[in-house]
């Protein structure tokens, strides 16, 4: 592991992580602002994005560690359809234990109910117009993370993690209101994928993985030092 001139490195993420994990996905929860003022109970949305990711696929779960503890992360998996069956039965089935279901009327949601009408009836699907791109990923940084690059580094590590395990395509999901999600991932090659088939509320971009090689100071990033 390396630090980098700013004191930032990404390593594989543990789950002694998952706090402060969930401290950022609630800091970049409102479509890459910070949601806290939005939620009741704070660790709801990362306990749905990112737990799961770091319990289930830890060969493609990464911390980026700052100065002050984690500032951001990376998170993936190669095979969507599968990790949705794990995530449904392994981390889904015990969540809903603990997390009462808000039932359907959304006019009745209040602040985390959406999230937990989200863990109850999570509506995990796979359309064909997806087939092509069966990886899906995750990159979350805090605002003082962000314009130094390191997106840019990571989603390159991982996209060439994923090409050398086999992965052909990788899908993300994007809010509507994220233009500036969007945008970042146009600059790294992908293209807005629409289709009657894909649910309408998200946005879905998608990169073919063919050809990439591997970023050699990423690699660094993660593994020497
Ligand atoms: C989106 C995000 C991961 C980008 O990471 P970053 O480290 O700030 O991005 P980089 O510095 O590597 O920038 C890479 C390129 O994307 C562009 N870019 C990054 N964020 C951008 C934004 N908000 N709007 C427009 N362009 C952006 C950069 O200008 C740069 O372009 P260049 O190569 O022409 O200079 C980060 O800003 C973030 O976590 N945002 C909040 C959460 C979020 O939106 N997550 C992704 C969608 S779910």
């Amino acid at each position: 592991m390396s630090s980098d001139r700013t004191g930032y490195r990404l390593r594989p993420a543990t789950e002694a992580d998952l706090p402060g994990l969930y401290a950022v996905c609630l800091k970049t929860g409102d479509s890459g602002k910070d949601g806290t003022a939005l939620h009741d109970d704070p660790t709801l949305l990362g306990k749905f994005f990112v737990g799961p990711y770091v319990v289930l696929e830890p060969d493609m779960a990464f911390t980026l560690a700052g100065p002050s503890g984690p500032a951001g992360y990376l998170l993936g998996t190669l095979d969507t359809p599968a990790f949705n069956r794990r995530f449904e039965s392994e981390w889904l089935v015990p969540l809903r234990r603990a997390v009462r279901d808000p039932g359907a009327d959304a006019a009745a949601w209040r602040q985390s109910d959406w999230v937990r009408r989200l863990i109850h009836q999570p509506g995990l699907v796979f359309p064909p117009a997806l087939l092509p791109y069966p990886a899906h990923a995750h990159i979350d940084l805090l605002p003082e993370a962000r314009g130094h690059g390191f997106g840019r580094r990571m989603m390159r590590f991982l996209m060439s993690r994923m090409a050398a395990r086999g992965a052909g395509g990788l899908h993300l999901q994007v809010s509507p209101a994220n233009s500036g999600g969007q945008a970042f991932y146009e600059k790294l090659g992908f293209a807005h994928l629409s289709s009657p088939d894909l649910p309408q509320d998200t946005t879905f971009m998608v990169r073919r993985l063919a050809g990439i090689e591997p970023d050699d100071s990423v690699t660094d990033m993660v593994l020497h030092g």
